[in-house]
């Protein structure tokens, strides 16, 4: 996909890259960087086409039926998930553009093959704040098995530290200050075709064989992220 242009304030035309974030309504549901069968076996075909042609998608229609003609309308996701998180009132708007922004998010946190070692710059993050690569899975396993019911497990950067934390329903460590590195959805959707009540297992899994350690390096490093 190409750039957009984007207008600034003195009326020249700059050259933007066409980032997530950035997009208002309608929110088109992104395509998903890998075919629905590349994460197999860990996560089949049919849960990630169920996943994300189903949930993610119903997410998206949601959220564009529910700002449309309102102040929301022309916000991106970030902006919507700020302007909506703590108010009762927007409760619903707030679930679907959150859980929008997290499934969006989620793909980009698994690859096929991925796992093994994190690039050089945030393995010695990891080192500071965990002690080992092996302990900060120990710790991102713990987050997601500890989320009572549906939720998210999460690598973050709070501050100049990493932290494992979890959230519940469609909440996001963006309201809470934290920067997002990496995801792992425990929602049931995420896993219950392939391993039932076993969310342990799938948990151990994505962590040993799907991680995508290159994409929480980049988001470590500033980068956009594209869809
Ligand atoms: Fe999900």
């Amino acid at each position: 996909m190409s750039g957009e242009k984007i207008s600034n304030p003195s009326g020249s035309v700059q050259k933007q890259p066409p980032v997530a974030t950035r997009r208002a309504a309608p929110h088109a549901l992104p395509a998903l960087p890998y075919a629905d069968s590349a994460l197999d076996p860990v996560i089949s075909a049919q849960t990630v086409g169920i996943h994300h042609g189903k949930h993610e998608k119903g997410y998206i229609d949601n959220l564009n039926r529910l700002v449309q003609g309102t102040e929301f309308a022309d916000m991106s996701l970030e902006k919507i998930i700020a302007a909506t998180a703590g108010k009762a009132d927007k409760i619903g708007v707030f679930n679907n553009a959150a859980q929008a922004w997290n499934h969006a998010f989620y793909w980009r946190s698994l690859r096929p093959n991925g796992g093994g070692d994190p690039p050089a710059g945030l393995k010695q993050k990891i080192e500071a704040a965990f002690g080992s690569v092996a302990d900060c899975k120990a710790a991102l396993a713990k987050a997601a098995a500890g989320q009572f019911g549906s939720g998210w497990a999460w690598l973050v950067l709070e501050g100049d530290k990493l932290k494992a934390v979890n959230t519940g329903n469609a909440d996001n460590p963006l309201t809470r200050g934290q920067k997002p590195l990496l995801t792992l959805d425990v929602w049931e959707h995420a896993y219950y075709l392939d391993y039932q009540n076993r969310r342990a297992d799938y948990i151990s899994a994505v962590l040993d064989k799907l991680m995508n350690w290159g994409f929480a390096d980049e988001n470590l490093r500033g980068r956009p992220w594209l869809v």
